[in-house]
């Protein structure tokens, strides 16, 4: 696995919201062995996002059985109020959106504080301005490329001037922070978003329902 504090590595994390529930962990085994580098966990509350997905719990059951790095991705409104449960469940980078009810500076601060690395999401609605005054304060950015709540959407082309942004503002200032995409994110799209500065691939569809995973991944590795 790429270590974490190298923002230009590219990593490959599938997202679980594509993946057999039915054969959870044989599906976390089959992307490991794909090559994945990471686990995106899609935590939707029904609320910020107009889908429901899981919570702490399945957090940890992933985080009993499997040796991967949990990617947890919040779409949820009040990512404070339940912090401390996905923490508890063996998060390793926890990101909230900017858009949420919550105070964001001391949501990052407390994500940091438990060890955990923080980032922070992003939609496409959402302007790069909203998300300059935390760029100090986080180890992730992710520019969602789809808006969130479901898998299998088309990717937002359109997303990308803030991509640039980002890569732009850490070359600027110096930040250390991974850019991360996520949503119909494909070997093609992929090539884009990287061609603008990311280097963290979130693929759901096109990692789980590939008919060959490893080539899947391998062609996001080398998108
Ligand atoms: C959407 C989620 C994405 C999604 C990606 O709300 O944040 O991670 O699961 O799925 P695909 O890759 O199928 O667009
Ligand atoms: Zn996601």
């Amino acid at each position: 696995m790429p270590k974490y504090d190298d923002p230009t590595a590219r990593i490959i994390a599938p997202s679980v919201l594509a993946a057999d529930w039915s054969r959870l962990n044989e599906e976390i085994s089959r992307a490991i062995t794909a090559g994945s580098d990471w686990m995106h966990l899609d935590v939707m509350d029904g609320h910020f996002v107009d889908n429901i997905s899981f919570g702490p719990a399945f957090v940890q059951t992933i985080h009993e059985t499997n040796d991967v790095f949990l990617d947890v991705h919040l779409m949820i409104s009040r990512p404070d109020h339940f912090l401390d449960r996905f923490i508890g469940a063996g998060s390793d980078n926890i990101t909230v959106h900017v858009e949420a009810e919550h105070d964001v500076a001391d949501t990052l601060k407390r994500i940091r504080a438990a060890g955990c690395k923080a980032g922070l999401a992003l939609n496409p609605a959402t302007p790069f301005a909203d998300v300059e005054p935390y760029l100090d304060q986080i180890d992730l950015l992710l520019v969602m490329t789809v808006v969130p709540g479901f898998g299998g959407q088309s990717f937002m082309e359109e997303t990308m001037p803030k991509v640039a942004a980002a890569k732009a503002a850490r070359e600027k200032h110096g930040y250390h922070y991974h850019i991360e995409v996520d949503g119909g994110i494909g070997a093609e799209t992929a090539k884009t978003a990287t061609a603008n500065g990311a280097n963290v691939l979130v693929a759901g569809t096109s990692a789980f329902k590939a008919p060959d995973m490893a080539a899947a991944v391998s062609a996001l590795r080398s998108a």
